[in-house]
């Protein structure tokens, strides 16, 4: 393997290997602005350059493959004064936004100008060339063609990892600019992921315009439950609301994110968010709701038997909220209606990232079901269109799932668990809302069996809870609790799955 020294360290990498990269292996930081680990390499904004002996001047660190033997320096007079010429050069025409722009705070030209550029700028305001300013790119992104300092890492995203080809480089010299592709509109299922490699206020999201300044923001580290994927992803937040989810990457689930899963944390602040209970449509407080729905349970045990009572499992929800439920069924209510059975079909939809499963834990759900067994979803139906059911307590997505092979529902009293409206398709006896999976922990299992969990960031609305604790408290209303009270008693009993 080819060995090269940066700035007096050694190491030895692969053939093929770039300075950039030995440097990063070294833990030197080398400054860049179109180089990105995921994207072709460009080479376009010279900012990476560093001396190299025996060569006759700079080479550009990104494309610059290491030789045996290799010497390079990144640290010497040229090289900074190279840096500081690709600033000035890239600040000429830029119209230093700053105190509006929503990049301030994580720009790499605020932060390169103030770590190796300083210099006064040579061409007055009234002399810089303008271009157009928020113009609108697709239903998530806004462009100021004034920021951008041509790096086309946007491009090449286009080009290379979704393949859609909207961004080009148009007209020459100090003329040229990004633009939009004649007849294209960015509106791909990855678009959000330009504003984050941007980098610099060019591409901004338009949902996280002037929301917040970057600086407040907190972070945390989570997992998308959009899809079957199970992307890592970073939380941020401040004073208790969620602003933005960007990617957590990771080698096993996911370099990017997509929009949807990025909109994922609108579902926390939507308009439709249940802090109530609901009780024949009327809202309730939560607690005299559990109350009800236990009476429900108990009158159709009393009257029909616990057998005429089915609680589902769901694929949309965490492995701790599932195990409440099928302790709710074998436990409390000791009916053996217990279906756990929602085949999906999984696997990567579109070559990238998203999942054809949009349920985030169908694989948490056969490992409780390899515990409890239940009905299988053929036995299910059958048992639901039979008539014999009277009662059923479910997840509102994982019946919505069933609703076209159910005959008729509405002589069947249900007890629905929800996190906002729009998840509601059924008429309901009684729902009961819980926490998100922003405001709780929940272990779920994504489509190649990768066990990981969700970190809360946020509270919950006043009163709601996580779902295991709504099930804990409906089973004690029943008189046979499950006995899920704590977050301790909760890991003890789902350690089985989670080893
Ligand atoms: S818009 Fe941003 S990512 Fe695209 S070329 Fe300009 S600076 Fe680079
Ligand atoms: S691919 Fe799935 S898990 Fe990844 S960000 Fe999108 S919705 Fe979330
Ligand atoms: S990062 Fe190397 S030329 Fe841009």
């Amino acid at each position: 393997m080819p060995k090269i020294t940066i700035d007096g360290k050694t190491i030895d990498l692969p053939a093929g290997a770039t300075i950039l990269q030995a440097a990063q292996a070294l833990g030197i930081y080398i400054p860049r602005y179109c180089y990105h680990p995921a994207l072709s390499v460009s080479g376009t904004c010279r900012m990476c350059a560093v001396e190299v002996d025996k060569a006759p001047k700079l080479q550009i660190a990104c494309a610059t493959e290491i030789a045996d033997g290799m010497i390079a320096r990144t640290d010497t007079a040229a090289v900074k004064k190279a840096r500081k010429d690709v600033l000035e050069f890239l600040l000429a025409n830029h119209p230093v936004d700053c105190p509006i722009c929503d990049q301030a705070g994580e720009c790499s030209l605020q932060d390169y100008y103030m770590d190796y550029g300083l210099h006064k700028s040579r061409v007055a305001p009234e002399d810089k060339i303008q271009r157009s300013k928020h113009r609108a790119a697709g239903r998530y992104l806004v462009l100021d063609n004034e920021r951008c300092i041509l790096c086309t890492r946007c491009v090449r995203f286009c080009d290379e990892v979704t393949k859609t080809n909207e961004l080009t480089v148009s007209g020459r010299s100090d003329a040229s600019f990004i633009d939009i592709r004649e007849g294209k509109s960015l509106d791909n299922d990855y678009s959000l992921n330009i504003a984050e490699l941007c980098p610099v206020g060019a591409f901004t999201s338009r949902d996280f315009r002037f929301k917040q300044r970057v600086w407040f923001l907190k972070r945390i580290k989570s997992v998308c439950t959009g899809c079957a994927a199970g992307c890592n992803i970073e939380v941020h937040y401040n004073e208790n609301t969620v602003y933005r989810l960007m990617p957590s990457p990771n080698p096993e689930t996911n370099t990017w994110l997509c929009d949807r899963g990025r909109m994922t944390y609108k579902a926390l602040q939507a308009g439709d968010r249940l802090r109530k209970a609901f009780v024949k449509k009327g809202s309730m407080e939560i607690e005299p709701a559990i109350r009800h729905a236990a009476h429900l349970l108990d009158e159709a045990a009393r009257k029909t038997g616990p057998e005429s009572v089915v609680v589902l499992g769901s694929p949309y929800l965490s492995i701790e909220d599932n195990l409440a439920l099928a302790e709710l069924a074998a436990t409390s209510l000791k009916t053996s209606n217990l279906c756990l059975d929602f085949p999906r079909e999984q696997g990567v939809k579109d070559g990238i990232l998203i999942n054809k499963d949009d349920a985030p834990d169908a694989n948490g759900l056969k490992l409780l079901k390899a515990r409890y067994a239940g009905l299988d979803q053929g036995a299910l139906i059958e048992l639901i269109n039979s008539g014999r059911i009277k009662l059923i307590v479910a997840e509102a997505r994982a019946l919505s799932s069933l609703k076209e092979k159910l005959r008729e529902l509405s002589n069947i009293e249900t007890v629905i668990l929800a996190v906002t409206k729009s998840d509601l398709d059924f008429e309901s006896a009684c729902v009961l809302p819980y926490a998100a999976n922003f405001e709780t922990e929940g272990h779920f299992v994504n489509y190649k069996g990768l066990l990981q969990k969700t970190t809360p960031s946020v509270a919950a609305p006043d009163g709601v809870k996580p779902l295991w604790t709504v099930l804990s408290k409906l089973s004690s209303c029943t008189g046979a609790p499950i006995r899920l009270e704590d977050a301790a008693e909760l890991r003890e009993r789902i350690s089985e799955f989670i080893k």
